[in-house]
């Protein structure tokens, strides 16, 4: 294996290109369970018949850990909205209508979207009422049976050459209700300095077949719950604030 040609690097993986292969190199302290597990949700997303890279190989590489997939000539979501931004809405439907692709497809290995969220937010830090009021709204929530990415964000998936999509990183496949997957997908966006993207984004997603609008704004503030208690302190006073709207918005009705 020649690994010289970087493709991404981030704090917890490195991707190289090997001729017509990728391989993800995890970071020594990646636990062995979840490369096994995001290695099984591609294989199983594979088998759902979605256009992802094909699952080649888990393996070591210098002692690390990798996992060896076929190699996509092609750009993200995110690289053609920063190269062309006045493509925004195109590509923004583009992708929304292949996010709804993974929601149409059932998959009954995976976890609830539902319980996980409510385990994050137990475990959040956030203030003892607000996780309270939090949790009595979620086990409201409908547990639904899509496929959900689990972390739809633009530099997830990528169209080749040709103009085919490809969706990529499963590590937190799950399943659920789609709107949840969106939600979540709104707020990476904001957090990775898409806001205007976001909102259009949002406005695409609520007009695609199935959506139910009040279920995505719903999930919003659940979904910022959720992911508050990993983010670093820039991404949780985002979060904080769309939980804190939403809190408020409800709290009055
Ligand atoms: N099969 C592939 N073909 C081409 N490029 C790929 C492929 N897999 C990954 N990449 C590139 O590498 C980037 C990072 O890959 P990926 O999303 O799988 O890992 P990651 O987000 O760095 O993982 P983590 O979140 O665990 O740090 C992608 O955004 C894409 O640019
Ligand atoms: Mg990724």
């Amino acid at each position: 294996m020649k690994l010289d040609r970087i493709i991404s690097v981030s704090n917890r993986t490195t991707v190289f290109r090997d001729g017509g292969n990728a391989v993800k190199v995890y970071r020594a302290s990646y636990p062995k369970s979840a490369i096994l597990n995001e290695g099984m949700n591609l294989a199983l997303a594979e088998e759902l018949g979605l256009p992802v890279p094909r699952f080649r190989q888990i393996t070591t590489v210098d002692d690390r850990w990798a996992m060896i997939t076929e190699y996509i000539a092609g750009k993200t979501f995110r690289r053609m909205l920063t190269e062309s931004p006045s493509k925004a809405d195109a590509l923004l439907l583009k992708w929304a209508a292949l996010q709804r692709t993974i929601h149409e497809k059932r998959c009954s290995a995976l976890p609830q979207i539902n319980d996980l969220a409510a385990q994050r937010i137990e475990g959040s830090g956030l203030p003892y009422d607000l996780i309270r009021r939090l949790s009595e709204r979620l086990q409201k929530l409908p547990r639904g049976h899509e496929v959900c990415h689990g972390e739809y964000a633009l530099s997830n998936a990528m169209e080749s050459a040709d103009g085919k999509a490809f969706i990529l990183d499963w590590k937190y496949a799950m399943r659920g209700s789609g709107e949840a997957d969106g939600a979540w997908t709104y707020l990476l966006m904001q957090l990775d300095g898409f806001g205007r993207e976001a909102e259009l984004y949002r406005e695409r997603f609520l007009t695609l077949k199935g959506v139910d609008a009040a279920l995505f704004e719903q999930w919003i503030p659940i979904a910022a719950a959720a992911h508050y208690g990993k983010a670093n302190e820039r991404k949780r006073a985002l979060l904080l604030h769309c939980i804190k709207t939403e809190d408020r918005g409800e709290k009055e009705e």
